[in-house]
């Protein structure tokens, strides 16, 4: 069986770019993890998820694709090689690309959510500082609409005050050339969420809290940019992860079942990693899905789905090996 690996390799600095303008793509060392835990047992063709892509996958004709491609650009990015190999009839990992362009679509998704009465914090998408505010309640924290891995969610995305919060919509806006989603920010426990599986099949790994307590004295306690790819290095590692979360059963119950019925509503495949935070009350309310989760090999590094796993007891090339197999079965090709 011979398994295609597509990927979006970073690039490094760039004249006139962010600096975090490649965050959400891997390494060499993420792309040869993944490869290497695959070659255990398939022959492995790598696959740049570039505009070559498509002339690679006629040309090397995999029997599947393991897809880590986070896209190039643009708001469907991550749903661009799977939308490809759907034309190609060729079977992939993950989530289809309505579900990737919907989960990269924060406002989107949550209307999803919302529609299946499932709890999100309060938003709205703005497009220009013009619009009016309708949330009533600050703080509010602003995001780019159409990002990932904290891209534009730095220590200052909570604001408390309206000339604060147009301050930041604008910035966000003329930085990443999209829209703000502002919400209501909640400041209960976060956690977050490794599903895999489909249907009657799907293995909820042990819940990882995050914890603020190891971010630097007086910030704000969010899962920043800051927080996941400056104050936190392999070399000098926050132990910012608790997995599994010290919380009740009854609250372990809450978050499986709303992660659970999130992943559903958004017809996630395979895999995804959901993140969650309390309200007020206690309730766990769905921040965001991604469907295309961080997979760092090295512990140090600090990544929550391969932590969760390893928790459990499943090595990285094992929960590399179990995506595969997963959509295998999807497709009947086992
Ligand atoms: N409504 C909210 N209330 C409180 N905190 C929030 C809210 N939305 C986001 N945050 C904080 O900001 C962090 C980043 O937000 P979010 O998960 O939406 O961004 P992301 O860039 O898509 O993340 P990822 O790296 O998981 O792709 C969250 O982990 C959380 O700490
Ligand atoms: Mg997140």
């Amino acid at each position: 069986m011979r398994v295609g690996l597509t990927f979006n390799l970073k690039k490094g600095h760039r004249e006139g770019l962010p600096s975090d303008w490649d965050a959400e793509w891997d390494t060499e060392e993420t792309i040869e993890a993944v490869r290497s835990a695959l070659s255990t047992q398939y022959e492995v063709i790598l696959i740049e998820a570039d505009e070559n892509a498509v002339e690679n996958f006629k040309n090397s004709k995999p029997d599947i694709i393991f897809n880590m491609a986070e896209g190039r650009d643009g708001a469907n990015r991550e749903s661009h090689i799977p939308a490809i190999l759907e034309m190609l009839s060729i079977p992939y990992t993950g989530s289809d690309p309505l579900t990737l362009s919907l989960c990269l679509d924060k406002g989107r998704a949550k209307e999803i959510l919302s529609s299946y009465q499932i709890p999100t914090p309060s938003f709205q998408v703005v497009s220009s500082t013009l619009e009016r505010v309708r949330l009533k309640n600050f703080p509010i924290i602003v995001k780019p609409l159409h990002e990932g891995s904290s891209k534009g969610v730095r220590n200052d995305a909570v604001v408390f005050t309206i000339s604060d919060l147009k301050k930041k919509v604008e910035e966000v806006i003329a930085q990443y050339h999209q829209p703000a989603i502002i919400e209501e920010y909640l400041k209960g426990r976060e956690f977050t969420v490794a599903i895999m599986g489909n249907d009657g099949d799907t293995k909820i790994f042990p819940i990882v809290e995050i914890r603020f307590d190891t971010l630097p004295d007086g910030v704000n306690p969010i899962y920043s940019y800051e927080a996941k790819w400056l104050w936190d290095k392999a070399d000098n590692p926050l132990e910012i992860f608790q997995c599994p979360a010290d919380i009740t059963d009854g609250l372990r119950h809450k978050i499986e079942d709303v992660a659970l019925k999130s992943y559903r509503a958004l017809r996630c495949r395979d895999w995804c990693r959901i993140d969650i935070r309390l309200d007020t009350n206690g309730n766990p309310n769905i921040l965001e899905l991604n469907p295309l989760p961080g997979i760092l090999p090295n512990p140090e590094d600090n990544s929550c789905f391969p932590k969760a796993a390893r928790i459990s007891g499943i090595s990285y090339n094992e929960m590399i090996m179990n995506i595969l197999t997963i959509a295998r079965k999807r497709y009947g090709l086992i």
